[in-house]
């Protein structure tokens, strides 16, 4: 698949369960995915004022919770109906200091050092080129800037592994089917998670293209992980 079929295939995926995204999210995570973003915020220890861009930022769960920390927030997404939940969410916020941008997290529309912080919320997964979406972070982050990672991991320990691998493939689409009869829609987690280099391959990546701080934390057993980073 070359990189503009991968794109439609996943900006399909996105426009046929936008309306029902966040309820998912919260049924298959039984409501942690919240946790995990707010830990997310928590360790960007963001300075009121600072510019931070949420890539990938889909219906702007965690894009809403930088903005309430007074960071000056841009949400990027390649997805119009993901994009205008997150529109809808951020409208009903009293003073907004974010803005939500259409484009592709490959070739991102901002001059280089421009962020304090950047945060990809099980977005890097999805896209069709890992270093490239890193690299384009690496450009518009500041000299000393922050990157934080939230995604799907793949755990050490092989049978939890198993057991993990079987909730995504055998849960998840049941979940699809029966909230917006999109079965095939979250068979894909499994897929891209394969794909994914995830907490070692992450890693290996950053570090080639020269982050510093390279850090990765597994949340239960390495389901999920972070990996925080920062521009020399
Ligand atoms: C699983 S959702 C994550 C949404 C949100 N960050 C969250 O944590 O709930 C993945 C998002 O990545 C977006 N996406 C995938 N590939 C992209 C790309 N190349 N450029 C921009 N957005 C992309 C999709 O449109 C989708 O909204």
């Amino acid at each position: 698949m070359n990189n503009k079929e991968h794109v439609e295939k996943v900006d399909s995926l996105f426009t046929s369960i936008a309306a029902r995204y966040d309820l998912i999210n919260d049924i298959q995570s039984f409501g942690l995915h919240r946790l995990w973003k707010q830990r997310i915020v928590k360790m960007a220890s963001l300075i009121e004022g600072e510019d931070a861009l949420d890539i990938c930022c889909g219906t702007g769960d965690l894009a809403l919770r930088l903005v309430k920390r007074n960071a000056r927030v841009v949400g990027l997404d390649m997805n119009r109906p993901m994009l205008n939940v997150a529109l809808n969410q951020l409208s009903r916020l009293e003073s907004i200091s974010a803005n939500l941008l259409q484009a592709d997290a490959l070739a991102l529309p901002f001059n280089t050092s421009s962020f304090d912080l950047v945060t990809i919320a099980y977005g890097l997964r999805n896209v069709s080129d890992y270093q490239v979406g890193l690299l384009e972070v690496l450009r518009v982050l500041k000299p000393g800037g922050r990157l934080l990672i939230l995604d799907f991991g793949k755990p050490s320990n092989w049978v939890i592994r198993k057991l993990y691998y079987l909730y995504l493939k055998l849960v998840l689409p049941v979940f699809g089917l029966i909230f917006c009869g999109k079965p095939n829609a979250y068979a894909y987690i499994l897929k891209s998670l394969r794909k994914y280099p995830a907490q070692e391959g992450v890693s290996t990546i950053l570090s080639k293209i020269g982050f510093n701080k390279i850090k990765v934390t597994n949340i239960i057993f390495g389901t999920m992980s972070i990996h925080s980073a920062q521009k020399k």
